[in-house]
Parts: C-alpha cells; sequence; structure tokens
C-alpha cells in the first residue's frame, strides 16, 4: 500500500535512497532531505510496507501569483502504477489558487502533464550548471 503525505516527520535519510536517477550530478539523499525541508510544498509516496520514501514532488510558490514544480520522481520499481500521476494532481490541487504554475519536462513527459490538465508553454530557458561549464569548456 502507497501512502501518501505532505508530512516530512519521521522521514530520515535512509528512507530516501535511489533518487535522482541519471543526474549528472550526483544527489546524496542528505542533500534530498534539505531540498524537501527548503521546499514550500511537499508530497511524498511511502511505501508502507518499508517506510521509504518512493515517490516525491515539491513546489515553490510566491503564495499568491506564481509557482514552479522543480521536481517529480518515483522510484524505478514503482513506476508506472498511477503514483506520479496521484501526486501532481494533488500537487496541481494545493496550488489551484495561483494564477500560473509550470515546470520544465522532456518532450516525452508533455502527455502525462497534458492529462493533468497543463498547458505546452515553451520555449523556455534556463541556467544549467552542468551545462554551462561544458559550454565554456568548448
Ligand atoms: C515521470 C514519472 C514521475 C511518472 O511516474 P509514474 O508513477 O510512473 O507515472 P504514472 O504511473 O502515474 O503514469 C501515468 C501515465 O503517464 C504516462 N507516462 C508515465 N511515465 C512516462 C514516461 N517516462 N514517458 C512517457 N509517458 C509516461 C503513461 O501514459 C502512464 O500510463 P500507463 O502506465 O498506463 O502507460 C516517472 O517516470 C519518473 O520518476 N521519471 C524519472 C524522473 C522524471 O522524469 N521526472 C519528471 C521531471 S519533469
Amino acid at each position: 500500500m502507497i501512502r501518501y503525505t505532505d508530512s516530512l516527520d519521521n522521514i530520515g535519510i535512509e528512507h530516501l535512497e535511489g533518487f535522482f536517477e541519471g543526474w549528472q550530478r550526483a544527489v546524496t539523499p542528505q542533500e534530498h532531505l534539505k531540498v524537501l525541508v527548503a521546499s514550500q510544498r511537499v508530497l511524498l509516496a511511502i511505501d508502507e510496507e518499508t517506510g521509504n520514501v518512493v515517490g516525491f514532488v515539491t513546489a515553490i510558490t510566491d503564495g499568491l501569483l506564481t509557482g514552479y514544480i522543480p521536481l517529480l520522481e518515483v522510484l524505478p520499481k514503482y513506476r508506472r502504477k498511477g503514483i506520479g500521476t496521484t501526486l501532481m494532481r494533488r500537487m496541481v490541487e494545493e496550488l489551484a489558487d495561483l494564477y500560473t504554475v509550470d515546470l520544465i519536462c522532456d518532450a516525452e513527459l508533455q502527455p502525462f502533464y497534458q492529462r493533468l490538465g497543463m498547458q505546452y508553454a515553451g520555449p523556455g530557458m534556463i541556467i544549467h550548471k552542468d551545462a554551462r561549464s561544458l559550454e565554456r569548456n568548448k
């Protein structure tokens, strides 16, 4: 059974293994916990059998007009079971009073977000630390 919560009570680094798959910059469970604590909105999916976090979504917002969803991830073993959809649906509901909510995603995930009521809004811009240092080294 998966439990969804916005509480970080009793969540330690031992419950945060396996995330940030494929990132160029490694993110440790300690850093992950810092990110969760610092984010204004957090939702976690927890496997009740193990107590481990198996999915999460974060948001930052000015509380009135705009919100941004920087991170959504479900552990590979738990994907395609509706967990990502549930996390996003709940987060979008939490941010429903804002004028805009945006995020950046790969093209393959556009249908996933469109099903949640989001619209394509490209082009966008980003400052990306790894990309910047690669550019400088050209
Ligand atoms: C994207 C992600 C959060 C989806 O989580 P999930 O729990 O597997 O999603 P759901 O089970 O709710 O998926 C619902 C539907 O979305 C679509 N979908 C899900 N993941 C997809 C993917 N990687 N590519 C394309 N479509 C996808 C499918 O249509 C899926 O339905 P189906 O399983 O019946 O085919 C998960 O794949 C993930 O953590 N990926 C790595 C991190 C990432 O890309 N995060 C998003 C950053 S923008």
